[in-house]
């Protein structure tokens, strides 16, 4: 289902965007990678997530050869900086190489991958500074738990924060129990990563027996992988990030935008891949 998702700052986006994590890790794939993101782009999918992390920086290199066509304020580009880079020494030369190999001159959307041990209110000022520089538009987390949130929004500037890119799928629910309904609370959309089960064969094999997955995938002539992201996509105040390394996976993908679950399957859904009841720890890739 297509959906408008507004950041606190008021900027919006659609509730799809574009993963990269492995990309730029096998030279043989990198014309499929590009098609992919360009294939993505030309349908409408402005949003690009990566991170220097990936492949140690040849995703963003990947990113920014497919971008190159494209005008620079059409697009929505997310990259992720490590926890040890979050720092006042390091901070800025890391921006610094993301930008070049991604060959733009700001990043829409910069987030700390996850917590690390520099203090988060001198990576909230090396955000913030990077703002006033005119490097990036934003900044936002990522594998936050509650308390991480909290803690953030506490401090200075800290409620500058546009998102929260956390691990969620059908068959991995533990941020509903509690963290979901505290970042609506404050306007704060969730990044879904991993919403079609990423690399875990043993729990997409568990997804692909239920029959009610496969009865509901088989109602709406869709397989039980496309499923699973109109699932997410269904979801209030979140942005599913799937990453797909070829053109057809990102038009079954974009097909997704077409297809609304009824409050019945919803409901089944639910019950067979239900929310936990207590908090759990926080679910990461
Ligand atoms: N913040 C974090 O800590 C964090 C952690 C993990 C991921 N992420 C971000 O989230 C993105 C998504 O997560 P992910 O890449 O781990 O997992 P994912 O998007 O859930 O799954 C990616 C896998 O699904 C396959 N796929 C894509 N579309 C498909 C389709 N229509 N039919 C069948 N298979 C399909 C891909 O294969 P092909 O490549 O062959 O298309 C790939 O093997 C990442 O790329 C990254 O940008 C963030």
């Amino acid at each position: 289902m297509k959906k408008t998702i507004v950041f606190p700052n008021n900027r919006e986006v659609l509730n799809l965007g574009q993963g990269t994590w492995r990309m730029g890790e096998d030279e043989s794939k990198r014309d499929a990678e590009i098609e992919a993101l360009r294939t993505g782009i030309d349908k409408g999918l402005n949003m690009i997530d990566t991170a220097e992390m990936y492949a140690d920086g040849k995703a963003e290199s990947i990113v920014g050869a497919a971008i190159k066509p494209y005008k620079r304020e059409d697009l929505f580009l997310v990259s992720k900086i490590y926890p040890y880079n979050a720092s006042k020494e390091r901070m800025f030369d890391s921006c610094e190489q993301s930008l070049n190999r991604m060959g733009i001159d700001y990043i829409d959307l910069y987030l700390l991958h996850w917590r690390g041990d520099v203090p988060l209110q001198e990576t909230i000022d090396c955000f913030e500074e990077l703002k006033s520089q005119g490097k990036i538009r934003d900044w936002g987390v990522s594998n936050f738990d509650l308390e991480d949130m909290k803690e953030l929004l506490s401090l200075k500037n800290g409620k500058n924060c546009q998102t929260n890119q956390l691990l969620y799928h059908l068959a991995s629910r533990g941020i509903e129990a509690v963290l979901t309904d505290y970042l609506k609370e404050n306007n704060i959309p969730v990044m879904a990563y991993c919403p079609i089960i990423g690399q875990e064969p043993e729990l997409r094999k568990k997804v692909n027996k239920s029959t009610v997955v496969n009865d509901i995938a088989e109602n709406h002539g869709i397989t039980t992988i496309q499923l699973l992201l109109a699932f997410v996509l269904q979801q209030d105040n979140m942005i599913a990030i799937p990453k797909a390394g070829s053109k057809e996976h990102v038009v079954q993908n974009i097909e997704m935008f077409d297809v609304k679950l009824s409050d019945n399957e919803m409901t089944s859904l639910n019950r067979e891949f239900p929310v936990p009841d207590e908090r759990e720890p926080l679910d990461v890739q």
